[in-house]
């Protein structure tokens, strides 16, 4: 993309921005702020509050770089009262910058990406039904299959999974879309959960808001009748509740993706969807080897007590994009 739309674009997101309500808005980048932004900064006056730079590594200041705005870092973006909206402008860093200002988004923040192509590219957007059967091992088996159920999503952060999965699967699946999570990241893991993950899983990680979460379908055009969103933790959204309440019937869900990291949050899960999965349907794991693929903790050790509990659940493995996750057809 050249600078001229870029900026083009970064000026629909900011004015989108301030249509949610926002007044105070931020740009976030990792280490160097992108031409385009400099350009959009000193040729008009955008209302813009602050920058953040989200990289800890001190840069020489640039002669482009606009003199007049406080720059911060995610720490003292957290005490700046002054903003109520984060915009991303930093394309190449920009999932990376989402874990690294956090601490920023627990303040519940509206956060967005300059350019919504960022989280869905328009190859995977303007994907049709027959495009979509041949662009993904999931979609292709759910095409062959005649499953036309629910898609329901576990652990969707800010949505880097659960949007483009809407547009492979929206042709296909006749039912809604599920987002199921806390928007304010991980319960508190088992201490072995943040050894095995490097001190990736702690309290609180992987928060965006939901006001977020909702902008962000919005901006991707996302069919807001087919969109379901339960915000909340599992323990009080999914154990003791019944799924009729979501509107979920027995065996109507076609395609569970379970990316909510830990034992118990996948524990709770399993227990919650046993009776809405259509046998033949698919169950999806992103964590299945994290945690040293342990039989204690993680998702993969929630699965296989599951398993235990009910001796006729069959998981048959069918496809698997990196090491870490793994694809299954489920049968009862
Ligand atoms: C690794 S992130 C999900 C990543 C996302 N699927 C993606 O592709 O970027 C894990 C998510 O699970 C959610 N989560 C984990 N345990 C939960 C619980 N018990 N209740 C609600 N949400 C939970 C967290 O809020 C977080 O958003």
């Amino acid at each position: 993309m050249n600078v001229l739309s870029s900026a083009k674009e970064l000026q629909k997101t900011l004015d989108f921005a301030k249509s949610q309500g926002a007044t105070h808005i931020a740009l976030c980048y990792y280490d160097r702020l992108p031409v385009f932004v400099t350009l959009l900064l000193r040729l008009s006056n955008l209302g813009v509050a602050a920058l953040i730079q989200a990289g800890d590594k001190p840069v020489a200041p640039h002669p482009f770089m606009p003199s007049n705005l406080p720059i911060l870092s995610p720490e003292t973006a957290c005490s700046f009262e002054k903003i109520d909206a984060i915009i991303v402008v930093d394309q190449s860093n920009f999932p990376w910058i989402l874990r690294l200002i956090e601490q920023v988004i627990q303040r519940n923040l509206l956060v967005l990406p300059a350019d919504p192509t960022w989280v869905v590219q328009p190859s995977i957007a303007n994907l049709t039904q027959q495009t979509a059967w041949r662009e993904s091992v999931p979609v292709e088996y759910v095409a062959r299959s005649g499953l036309s159920g629910h898609y329901l999503e576990f652990g969707t952060f800010w949505g880097r999974s659960f949007f483009p999965a809407y547009f492979r699967f929206r042709h296909w699946l006749k039912g809604d879309f599920y987002a199921f999570d806390s928007f304010q990241g991980l319960p508190k893991p088992k201490e072995l959960e943040t050894i095995t993950t490097g001190g990736d899983f702690r309290e609180h990680t992987y928060n965006f808001g939901l006001s977020s979460f909702m902008a962000l379908s919005e901006m991707l055009k996302i069919d807001q009748e087919r969109l379901k969103v339960v915000p909340g933790f599992y323990a009080e959204t999914l154990v003791g509740q019944p799924p009729s309440l979501y509107g979920l019937e027995p065996e109507s869900v076609s395609v569970c993706v379970i990316d909510c990291d830990l034992y118990e949050s996948t524990a709770q899960v399993l227990e919650f969807i046993t009776p809405l999965l259509e046998p033949g349907g698919l169950i999806y794991f992103d964590d299945w080897r994290l945690c040293r693929a342990s039989r204690e903790v993680g998702e993969r050790a929630a699965a296989l007590d599951w398993m235990k509990v009910n001796p006729r659940i069959e998981l048959v493995e069918i496809h698997q994009d990196h090491w870490q996750n793994q694809w299954f057809i489920f049968n009862n």
